[in-house]
This record gives C-alpha cells, sequence and structure tokens, in this order.
C-alpha cells in the first residue's frame, strides 16, 4: 500500500490488515478524512495526502465516495498518509494509536522516531521526504539549496497563488527573484524597516492607550478581562494595513469593541479562514459547517471577495480618493511623507514597466504582506505572553530589564532592542517552543541529489519537521523546558544555531520577513510588559496540549488575560 522506505524497512503488503482497517476507516472516514484532506487543500502546508493538485484531490475525493459505496471492496490503493497509518495500526496498534494518527505534527515526529530522521514516503504517485535533524536540514539548505528551492503546486495555490505569481508559491526562477528582490527594497530592507518603524511605533500607542482607557473605564484598579488575541490580531493587521495602503483597518476607537471584532472576524473570514497559510489549520469547525464538498466552492468565494478588496483599493488609489494616515500626523514634520504607501509605489512602478506590474502581482504582494505577516506575528505575542503568564520568574527578569534600560517615562521603541537581550530570547525561544509554522512550507526539488546518504529522486516534495527539531533532547538540553537562558551568548553561532533553531526556514526561501517579525514581537510584548501587569485566567497546566489542538481538533483558543496598569505608570499612561 505504502512504502516507508529509510534505513531499515519497507512494511510489506502482507502486514497490512483488512477488515479491520476498514472498520476503523469506516469509523474516522466522515472526521479525519475530510479532515486531512481539508488541511492539503485548505493549507498547502501539511504534509500529508493529496493536497498536491487539484487533479489529484478529485480522485480522492472520487476514491473515497467508493469507499463508503461498496464496503467489501478492499481499498487497495492508498495514497494517503492517514489510509497508511490506519493500516499500520493493524499490526502495531501501541504505536499507532488513534491519537497519534490525528495529529500531523506527532505523527510525523513519531515516524521519525521510528525510522531516523531522514524519511522517505511515498504516497501513491507523490515522493515526500521528511527531514528532523539539523544536519539533514544543513544539506537540504546548502548544498541542494538551489535543488530545493521550488514550492510544490497545490490546489490551495493553485486557486489563490495569481497564478503562481506570488512570491510564497512563485516556482523558482526570474520572476521569483525580480519579485523577491521588488519586495526586500520596498518592505524588508533595514531602510524600509526604519521607514516603516515610525508606523509601528504610532500604532503600539494606540494599543497601549486603547488597554489604559478599557481600564479606566472600570471602577476599582482589580483590572480587566481583555481578549489579547483580539487586541494583538488587530495591531498587527493594522500594521500591515497601514504599511501596504497607509490605512487602518480598525480605528483606534473600535478596537476591542464588538465592532472592531466584527471587522477583524469579517477580515479573517476572507482572508485566512480557508487559508491559513503559514499556519496549521483548524480545520474541524469549518469542516463542520461547510462539508467536504463545500471546501472548492468556499475557496472560490473567498478568492473573489479578496479580489474584490484589492479592486476596490487599488480604484481609490487611482482616483486618488485615499488620503492615507499621515506618519506623525500630530507632530510638526506630519507632511514629509504622504506618499510611500507600498500600493502606491507599485502603482506608480506599473506606469513604467506594465508588463512585470500586472495588477496581478500587485495584489499578491499586498496580500502576502497582509497573509505572511500578521497571523504568524500575532501568535508569537500570544505565545510568548502565554509563556511569561505561565513562568513568573522569566516575566521579572523580563520587567527588570526594560525598567532599568528603558524605564517608566516614554514608551519603547525599536532602538532600544540592541539594549534588551532578554527579550530577544524570551522571544527566540517562544519560536522554538512553539514555532507558528512548524513544519515550514514544502519545498520541491528539480533535481535527483542525496539527502543523509539516501538518494532522493527529483520532484520529491521536502517538509522541514521544525517542531520536532526543536524539541529534540539530542540537539536541546531539556527541550520540554522554557529556559530563555539558553539563548544568552549564542549569538556568535553559525546560521539558524547550526540549523537547530529553523522558525523562518533556511536559504533562499527562507523567510524574508524575519526581521520585521522580531521587531513587531519585540515592540508589543516589550510594551505589554513595561506598562501593565497581567493575570493569567486561563490556568492551563499544558501549553503543548493548547498548541497541539491547532493542528488536531479544536478551533484554537483565543488568549485572555487580566490587564492592570502598573500603579506607578497611570500618570504617564493617563496623559498618552
Ligand atoms: C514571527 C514571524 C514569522 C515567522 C515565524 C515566519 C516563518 C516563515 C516560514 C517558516 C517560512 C517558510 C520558509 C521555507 O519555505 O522554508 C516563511 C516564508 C515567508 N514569509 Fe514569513 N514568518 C514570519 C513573519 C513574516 C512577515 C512579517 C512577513 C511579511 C510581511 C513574512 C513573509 C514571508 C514570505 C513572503 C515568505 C515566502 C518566501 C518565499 O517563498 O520566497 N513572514 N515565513
Ligand atoms: C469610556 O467611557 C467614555 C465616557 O464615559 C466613553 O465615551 C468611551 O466610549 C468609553 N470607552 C470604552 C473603551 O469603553
Ligand atoms: C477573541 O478574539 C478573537 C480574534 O478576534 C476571536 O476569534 C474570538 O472569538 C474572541 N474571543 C472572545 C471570547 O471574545
Ligand atoms: C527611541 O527613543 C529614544 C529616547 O526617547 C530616542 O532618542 C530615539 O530617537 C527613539 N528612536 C526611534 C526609532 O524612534
Ligand atoms: C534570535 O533568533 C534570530 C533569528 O534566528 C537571530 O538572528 C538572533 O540572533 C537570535 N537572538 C538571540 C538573542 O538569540
Amino acid at each position: 500500500m505504502m512504502r516507508i522506505c529509510t534505513r531499515k524497512c519497507c512494511v510489506n503488503e502482507e502486514d497490512i490488515g483488512a477488515e479491520k482497517g476498514k472498520q476503523i476507516i469506516e469509523e474516522t472516514r466522515g472526521f479525519i478524512f475530510p479532515a486531512f484532506a481539508l488541511i492539503l487543500n485548505v493549507c498547502d502546508f501539511l504534509p500529508v495526502l493529496k493536497w498536491f493538485r487539484y487533479k489529484g484531490y478529485d480522485e480522492f475525493r472520487h476514491k473515497k465516495e467508493s469507499l463508503s459505496v461498496s464496503k467489501s471492496s478492499t481499498s487497495r490503493n492508498s495514497d494517503t498518509l492517514v489510509e497508511t497509518l490506519l493500516s499500520l495500526q493493524e499490526s502495531e496498534p501501541e504505536f499507532y494509536t488513534n491519537d497519534l494518527i490525528k495529529n500531523v505534527l506527532l505523527t510525523l515526529t513519531s515516524l521519525s522516531t521510528k525510522y531516523g530522521p531522514v524519511m522517505y514516503l511515498r504516497l501513491g504517485c507523490r515522493n515526500l521526504l521528511i527531514v528532523t535533524s539539523p544536519s539533514a536540514v544543513e544539506e537540504c539548505f546548502t548544498k541542494n539549496d538551489i535543488i530545493f528551492a521550488n514550492r510544490p503546486q497545490t490546489m490551495t495555490a493553485d486557486k489563490y497563488s495569481f497564478n503562481y505569481k506570488a512570491v510564497v508559491w512563485a516556482p523558482y526562477g526570474y520572476h521569483w527573484r525580480a519579485l523577491r528582490r521588488l519586495m526586500v527594497i520596498e518592505i524588508f530592507s533595514f531602510n524600509s524597516l526604519q521607514k516603516s518603524s515610525a508606523l509601528r511605533s504610532e500604532e503600539i500607542r494606540i494599543l497601549i492607550r486603547g488597554l489604559f482607557k478599557v481600564n479606566c473605564n472600570r471602577s476599582g484598579s482589580s483590572g480587566v478581562k481583555i481578549n489579547l488575541s483580539n487586541w494583538v490580531f488587530t495591531f498587527s493587521f493594522n500594521v500591515m494595513m497601514r504599511i501596504g495602503t497607509g490605512k487602518r483597518c480598525v480605528s483606534e476607537e473600535e478596537i476591542g469593541t464588538e465592532k472592531g471584532k466584527e471587522i477583524i472576524e469579517e477580515i479573517k473570514g476572507f482572508f485566512f479562514a480557508t487559508l491559513l497559510v503559514l499556519n496549521v489549520c483548524d480545520f474541524l469547525p469549518v469542516l463542520k459547517w461547510f462539508g467536504y464538498k463545500g471546501i472548492e466552492k468556499r475557496m472560490v468565494s473567498a478568492h473573489k471577495k479578496r479580489n474584490e478588496f484589492l479592486n476596490s483599493l487599488f480604484d481609490e488609489f487611482r482616483q486618488k480618493k485615499v488620503s492615507p494616515i499621515s506618519v506623525s500626523e500630530s507632530s510638526t514634520d506630519g507632511n514629509r511623507e504622504k506618499k510611500g504607501t507600498l500600493v502606491e509605489t507599485l502603482l506608480s512602478l506599473q506606469e513604467s514597466e506594465p508588463e512585470f506590474y500586472t495588477d496581478d502581482l500587485i495584489k499578491s504582494v499586498v496580500l502576502i504582506l497582509f497573509i505572511a505577516g500578521t497571523e504568524t506575528t500575532s501568535m508569537t505575542i500570544q505565545w510568548a505572553m502565554r509563556l511569561l503568564l505561565a513562568h513568573p520568574e522569566a516575566f521579572h527578569k523580563l520587567r527588570a530589564e526594560i525598567d532599568s534600560k528603558v524605564g517608566n517615562e516614554r514608551l519603547l521603541n525599536e532602538s532600544d532592542f540592541t539594549n534588551l537581550p532578554y527579550l530577544q530570547c524570551v522571544i527566540n525561544e517562544t519560536l522554538r517552543l512553539y514555532p507558528p509554522v512548524p513544519l515550514l512550507l514544502p519545498h520541491y526539488s528539480l533535481e535527483d541529489c542525496t539527502i543523509g546518504g539516501y538518494d532522493v529522486p527529483k520532484h520529491t516534495i521536502l517538509m522541514v519537521n521544525a517542531w520536532a527539531i526543536h524539541r529534540d533532547p539530542e540537539v536541546w538540553e531539556e527541550p520540554e523546558k522554557f529556559k530563555p537562558e539558553r539563548f544568552e551568548g549564542m549569538e556568535g553561532e553559525k546560521e539558524g544555531f547550526n540549523y537547530k533553531f529553523v522558525s523562518f526556514g533556511m536559504g533562499r526561501r527562507a523567510c524574508p520577513g524575519a526581521a520585521m517579525g522580531l521587531r513587531t514581537v519585540s515592540l508589543v510584548l516589550g510594551s505589554l510588559i513595561q506598562w501593565f501587569d497581567w493575570e493569567n485566567v486561563e490556568f492551563e497546566e499544558n501549553l503543548d496540549a493548547c498548541y497541539n489542538t491547532r493542528i488536531t481538533l479544536n478551533k484554537e483558543k483565543p488568549l485572555e488575560a487580566i490587564c492592570i496598569p502598573r500603579q506607578n505608570c497611570i500618570r504617564f499612561l493617563d496623559q498618552l
């Protein structure tokens, strides 16, 4: 049925039972199958099944139907990981437990403890290489980096990538290089980051002021329970909107209110719900509402809405109807930067080079900014807060650092970061334990090569299990523990701390937004701690379980916490 070809073994067909396996398949079919299929369709990045290509998807769907109709026929041709795992469960039920099969990360991680850090799977006609060790990662992204610099074609990408023009999905080549260079210059270069730093500063002032106001309106100083997920996501999205278009999507008055939540939910609905690009999906709830076959329709409709949103944005710019919020409106040099939002820059480039800067290309750039930049950043902030709430020693150490290096007479800003090494350690430790993109994005090889001594044929999809590397006891001491100190004095080491820390990926296709992401996370986290005391309301014993819900069955729990302005900061906050 499947071959797991590794150091030792290929699973024999005889080992794979039929009757009981089918029973389990029947049992879980309505539940796991579609779920897994959905992951792959909805968010390309789970290395599981038939995520590849629309055609494959149709075949799969067809197969699934025939499976449920003719119970007697043995499905001899399982080319989904779930089917395969369910069959393996037959022979080794203690290893392949139901819980394991339901959780993609655990599944892949357990498989690699069993079969080694370089694992090659054949699922149907697709080849899949899963690597789980720093040395294998190094091999993939140094000497074989160009070979793996492609992305596989997927159904999601078919629908969303603007014909593979978007940078995330674009094949390695001239177009991708030109686009990536453009994005680096306009968004990610040091100069662009310095420029957008003013926007972030303004938005952070609004965030802190908003959190303080919510408190003022309540009598007593016992604090207010707030939905931190919502505040942080709104912040991230507003920052990206302003970089892209000069506008906010949720106004200051609306942040944290019902209205503000509605706006965010709507935007999430068409930007994110069907495509949590950089995250493992919370697929099941979606599935229940729309059913397996509704997915494609839903993707099409989301894409349409998104397109409309972007079109109307462009129209506004073209008709010069927009008056972007200028940076530092309130300050004296407010008029200096009237122009200079990303969309304006791109539209003016379009005038001189219309063949390259097509509307679709510009849309894809703006879209990627929203999709790749907001969810990852806000997830990281939330996880850092969760960890700090669960580890008061670290919280107090970080606060002491901020109090002594920045104080409570002014807002923390991006020039302070070099003086806040512990803040950077906390963030890296958060990214180690809870990487927002635990399997990175899939890569695709165009030539044969060897990895870890194995021949890997061309047209293989490469997945990097960053989550497993980050928690490997051979790689990290006490990997399950939250110890920001472990990053102290490690700056000198080679790339990715010798390929042990790969939250942003490696090589040519690594995340170009890493520096921006780190700045944003540092700014928000530092400021939240500079001005407020926080109380936990979750009392979640096991944070891992909470993280894993993202990839198993539950909708992610939003982070809620009680926010109390620090006593000695109230005067400052009042004047903010
Ligand atoms: C904490 C924040 C972030 C994390 C953890 C993160 C992580 C990642 C990862 C793992 C990849 C895939 C690398 C690979 O294929 O091997 C990626 C790609 C990418 N990220 Fe990020 N990212 C973050 C923030 C951002 C931000 C803020 C932006 C932009 C505004 C961004 C834009 C991109 C783009 C455009 C790609 C695709 C690159 C390509 O295919 O050439 N990311 N990111
Ligand atoms: C706080 O109270 C003021 C006046 O009482 C009101 O105008 C404002 O909308 C309230 N703000 C929030 C965030 O509830
Ligand atoms: C918190 O905010 C998030 C993001 O906007 C939203 O999905 C969630 O429903 C909110 N939760 C509560 C309890 O308000
Ligand atoms: C940060 O704040 C300090 C002190 O107020 C100031 O000197 C510096 O210019 C600020 N940096 C930025 C990037 O705003
Ligand atoms: C944190 O990780 C980033 C990205 O890998 C790295 O550039 C930085 O040096 C790290 N900082 C610390 C303090 O470890």
